[in-house]
């Protein structure tokens, strides 16, 4: 994992490069690291020996002052926009029983989650009990913070299950997100949601029981009107205004200050309870900028080289010749360094003219040179 994470940050800061056609062919079958098929060509990370490689090369039309990516295509987009809201909107079609989600769950979470949702070694609990009775001790708590402290469960505190429904869709099984169908996103909540002992419509939830789009929005979760201010709804953003307008309302008693505020004692209104118990004066009241790094042109090359040519030319995954192997570039040095910089400026296969990037020539050739240096 560890050393794939590293080399994918250090390929992918240059990456979806316009003018390459060479790598056109093979957009269609292309699929992604999690095997689900590219969308409109997209692009995609490889996986070469089990570690995750540079980006493959964007070949469609860029925008016409970055160069790199292009514009979200309309099915990209709605890949994408799956986010369920609390009113409903962007609830699939869809069901599954609780006793399904049950099944789901013991093979797809507990091993992180823990049977029933306990929790635990550092993965979160979803459920701590009934959520009904725990949630008292959540509700309004910036105003009234409880001594045993609030739990911070999906059943007790989180306002709306829509939330629920779009974060397992999307992130878990934490290794394979976007794996789960939509049916077995609405088992599994419909199993969390019956260990939380949720009722609809005043019942519980047994193994029988099948949620779907339509009994989805009759789920009312305790701790909904726990959060304030309000801030759903055509009313929302005047609620914002009209709380955050009322310094009461987030537990001083004084008079905001929004200058010359510190006077040995800060006279900030502080948040009650939780957050801001101490204030530090900043260390220094200057504002230096960095001092400049000793830059010469060979410090520059190497920069632009690891901005704009080491996605490909660190590794041989793009059929670049890769820097720091010798024989590689013994081989293209035969062709005479002028007939090699003007392939690269011009470009040729796979090399995109001056890699992409809007060097001028000179800087290119410095750029090249450093290549060619560091791989004798
Ligand atoms: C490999 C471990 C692992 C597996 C398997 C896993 N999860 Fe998670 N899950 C996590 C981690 C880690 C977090 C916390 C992520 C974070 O806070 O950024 C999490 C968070 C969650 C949360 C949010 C909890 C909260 O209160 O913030 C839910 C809900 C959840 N997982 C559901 C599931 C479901 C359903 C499955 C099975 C389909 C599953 N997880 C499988 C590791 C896992
Ligand atoms: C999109 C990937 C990609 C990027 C980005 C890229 N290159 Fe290349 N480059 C290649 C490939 C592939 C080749 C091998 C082309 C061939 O000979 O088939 C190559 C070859 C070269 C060559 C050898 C040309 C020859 O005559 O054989 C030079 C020099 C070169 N690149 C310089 C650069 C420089 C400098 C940059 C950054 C400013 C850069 N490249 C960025 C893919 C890339």
């Amino acid at each position: 994992m560890f050393k794939s994470y590293r080399k994918l940050l250090s390929t992918v800061t240059v990456v979806a490069l316009a003018s390459v056609s060479a790598m056109a062919a093979g957009d269609a079958s292309r699929t992604y690291a999690n095997g689900k098929k590219v969308i409109d060509g997209g692009m995609t990370y490889p996986v070469k020996k089990g570690l995750t490689a540079s980006y493959h090369v964007n070949t469609q039309k860029a925008y016409k002052d970055v160069k790199f990516g292009r514009a979200a295509t309309p099915n990209e987009i709605k890949a994408w926009d799956i986010d369920v809201m609390y009113d409903g909107t962007g609830l699939p079609e869809g069901e599954g029983s609780v006793e399904m989600g049950d099944e789901i769950y013991e093979a797809k979470c507990a091993s992180c989650h823990f049977d029933f949702g306990a929790g635990g070694a550092g993965y979160p609990a979803l459920q701590q009990g009934n959520a009904y009775e725990m949630q008292k001790t959540l509700k309004l708590q910036r105003l009234h913070p409880d001594d045993d402290g609030p739990k911070r469960n999906f059943g007790s505190y989180w306002p709306y299950a829509s939330t629920l429904f779009w974060y397992i869709k999307t992130g878990m099984p934490h290794p394979a997100p976007m794996s789960l169908s939509n049916d077995e996103t609405y088992a599994l909540v419909a199993y969390i949601l019956s260990i939380n002992e949720i009722k609809i419509d005043g019942e519980e939830l047994d193994d029988d029981f099948v949620l779907n789009k339509k009994n989805f929005l009759k789920i009312v979760m305790p701790n909904k009107d726990g959060f304030i201010p309000k801030i759903e709804g055509k009313d929302g953003l005047e609620n914002v205004r009209k709380f955050y307008d009322n310094p009461k309302n987030f537990g001083g008693n004084k008079e905001r200050c929004m200058k010359d505020c510190f006077d040995g004692e800060p006279k900030v209104a502080r948040i009650q309870g939780v957050g801001i118990s101490d204030y530090n004066p900043p260390i220094s009241e200057k504002k230096e900028k960095p001092a400049k790094k000793a830059s010469s042109d060979s410090n520059e090359a190497k920069a632009t080289y690891e901005a704009s040519c080491a996605v490909c030319h660190g590794t041989d995954a793009m059929g670049a010749p890769v820097v720091g192997d010798k024989q590689a570039w013994a081989a293209v040095l035969k062709k005479g360094i002028d007939k090699v910089y003007m392939n690269g400026i011009k470009g040729i296969n796979g090399m995109p003219p001056k890699g992409g990037t809007s060097l001028d020539d000179d800087k290119f050739k410095a750029v090249v040179d450093y290549m060619v240096k560091t791989s004798k």
